[in-house]
């Protein structure tokens, strides 16, 4: 083999790398960054319901099939939300920081159904936050904490899944996301900041769909992503699958400039993310093109 082809078939392996000469250690996060970004996310899901619940009375909800106890339980959530929002403020100005304000935010909710299924969207997004930051906490009394809200999330998210006859409980783990995807994701819903709010050590990735054609969603079907932002990429693009026990790869065709088509592994069920990468063996933030996209996979791990 002439040296030549060896130097490309290297470069092209470690393309990621070469595209990042200057590749940084990522930051040091602190605790109180991590209870800053949980600030924001609780921030978001309490505006979220107070702002639904103002739009949306008793008599909506009996017109769009849910009734009054579900109505009581989704102010039973609002106000576990307005809770975590004064827990987390309060610990933050115990440690001498300045705890987040609420931003402005633009939900896209038009009616009692899209108010659900977003709530359903947001506490499962909370859910895999609070487990993927869980690992960087070193004060292990805020591990505990952070603990306890996210078993609470978790119980938010079974509930407004079954309310949808969703299956409660899709699988045997939660996926943890990192604080740049859990961004990604809660980014487009928040519009300005105040200016005293300062800022996260978080960025977000070009923004990553699912094409509204791809309806019912299995295991093993063709799903269509919409990017955000076009990738003009001569290199080889990969699905990334998020799971606790790490990703799993499928091959991602594009599609003209700003769709992209993967296949659905195995294994995975329920609201799943899906990240487009340049590299196939792990996803590193400098790899990451696009996404997270929140997939709906139907169907229950274990069932027939
Ligand atoms: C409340 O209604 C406004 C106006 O229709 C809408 O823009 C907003 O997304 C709604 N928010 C929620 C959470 O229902
Ligand atoms: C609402 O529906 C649930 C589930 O079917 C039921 O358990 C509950 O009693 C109902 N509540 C009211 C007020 O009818
Ligand atoms: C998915 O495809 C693989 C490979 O063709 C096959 O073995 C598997 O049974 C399929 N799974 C489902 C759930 O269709």
């Amino acid at each position: 083999m002439k040296l030549s082809t060896i130097s490309s078939l290297l470069l092209s392996g470690a393309s990621c790398v070469v595209a990042h000469p200057t590749k940084r250690a990522a930051p040091k996060i602190t605790d109180i960054d991590i209870l800053q970004y949980a600030l924001t996310l609780e921030h978001l899901e309490d505006k979220f319901y107070r702002e639904g619940l103002a739009n949306f009375t008793l008599k909506h909800f009996e017109e769009a099939g849910f009734n009054e106890t579900f109505y009581n339980n989704i102010k039973e959530v609002s106000y576990d939300e307005t809770t975590h929002v004064s827990f987390l403020t309060t610990a933050l100005k115990g440690l001498n920081a300045t705890p987040v304000a609420e931003c402005t935010y633009a939900f896209g909710v038009t009616d009692v159904a899209s108010f659900i299924a977003t709530a359903s969207i947001l506490e499962g997004v909370g859910v895999s936050a609070y487990l993927g930051a869980a690992a960087s906490i070193v004060d292990k009394a805020y591990l505990t904490a952070a603990g306890s809200i996210l078993t609470v999330e978790s119980r938010h998210s079974a509930y407004l899944r079954a309310a949808q006859k969703q299956s409660p409980f899709p699988q045997a783990f939660d996926a943890p996301l990192d604080l740049d995807q859990v961004f990604t994701l809660a980014s487009p819903f928040i519009k300005s900041c105040p200016e005293s709010n300062g800022k996260l050590p978080v960025k977000a990735f070009p923004g990553l769909m699912v094409d509204a054609a791809s309806k019912d969603i299995k295991t093993n079907a063709t799903i269509a992503l919409n990017l955000q932002q076009p990738i003009d990429s001569h290199e080889k693009l990969y699905a990334a699958w998020i799971a606790v026990t790490g990703p799993t790869f499928t091959p991602a065709t594009l599609v003209g400039g700003n769709k992209i088509e993967t296949t659905v592994p195995e294994g995975f069920h329920g609201q799943t993310y899906v990240l487009i990468t340049k590299d196939n063996e792990k996803v590193s933030d400098d790899c990451v093109a696009a996404g997270p996209a929140i997939v709906e996979i139907t169907g229950a791990q274990g069932s027939p």
